[in-house]
């Protein structure tokens, strides 16, 4: 038998740690004659579908960009209504997120969510903190810049004498501290670019891009993403001959 086992190798090449940027909820509310904001609200449906195809292939952790930094600048009515969808969804979700062994974390700066936000996300969290199966991270109010500062910022202010600093000394200061390396990154839509999320966790993250819009991005759409990566050949920098090697010897 060959000592690169096909099957063997998808088991063990599935992603611990998925990422997604899940765009296209406005293309697909106007492709339909409706208004923006039904869109978010058919993306939400797949928030769901796509959380439990995770916790079924074995992902740990799921993170997924809901809010950005830049997205207060939208219509008003917009930003308003993706607020109340997020404390309708939290208050709907938690059960199932209990039941399913799910732990919610809010990535970002929650402090300029109003008070009513604010509090369902804490009670979201506290009510999910000893789940493990899945941790599922909402990125909002969240942008990849912002987090390295604010981990630098912190770093300085718990160590004010550094002269120099290494990558080690941000890593655990990051939003995404004691989460598993990204592994995967994938973004609906159509559009190839990171859009400041997770900019420095993405460093040797494998990317995925798919022209299907957010509230057309199904399970099997998801598993497909996650079977092209465990097909995938990482090299952290090292030859693709260095790898094959590597591989031989761990499987001996
Ligand atoms: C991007 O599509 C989508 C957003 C900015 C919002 C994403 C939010 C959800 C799917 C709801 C998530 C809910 C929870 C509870 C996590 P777009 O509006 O930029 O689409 P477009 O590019 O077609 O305009």
């Amino acid at each position: 038998m060959s000592r690169y086992d096909e099957s063997q190798n998808i088991k063990q090449n599935t992603p611990k740690h998925v990422a997604i940027i899940m765009d296209g909820n406005g293309r697909w509310a106007k492709a339909r004659g409706k208004k923006r904001t039904s869109g978010h609200k058919a993306g939400v449906e797949r928030v769901r579908e796509v959380v439990e195809a995770a916790g079924e292939l074995g992902v740990s952790s799921l993170t997924l960009f809901a809010f950005s930094s830049e997205n207060w600048s939208r219509p008003q009515e917009e930003v308003s209504f993706l607020m109340e969808l997020f404390v309708i969804a939290l208050n709907r979700e938690v059960k199932m997120l209990r039941k399913n062994g799910v732990r919610l974390q809010f990535l970002g700066d929650k402090s300029r969510f109003n008070p009513k936000l604010q509090s369902s996300i804490n009670k979201a969290e506290e009510a999910t903190a000893d789940n493990e199966h899945l941790t599922l991270n909402i990125a909002a109010n969240y942008g990849g810049r912002w987090d390295i500062c604010n981990a630098v910022n912190k770093l300085l202010a718990s160590k004010p004498d550094l002269e120099r600093v290494e990558e080690s000394d941000i890593e655990p200061f990051l939003a995404t501290a004691g989460l598993p390396a990204l592994d995967l990154m994938i973004r609906t839509g159509g559009e190839t670019r990171i859009s400041n999320f997770l900019i420095w966790q993405a460093a040797y993250a494998e990317l995925y891009f798919s022209e299907l819009l957010w509230p057309d991005f199904d399970a099997d759409a998801f598993k497909a993403a996650v079977d092209d990566y465990s097909k995938r050949q990482r090299r952290f920098g090292k030859t693709g001959e260095q790898v094959v090697e590597k591989m031989s010897l761990n499987a001996e």
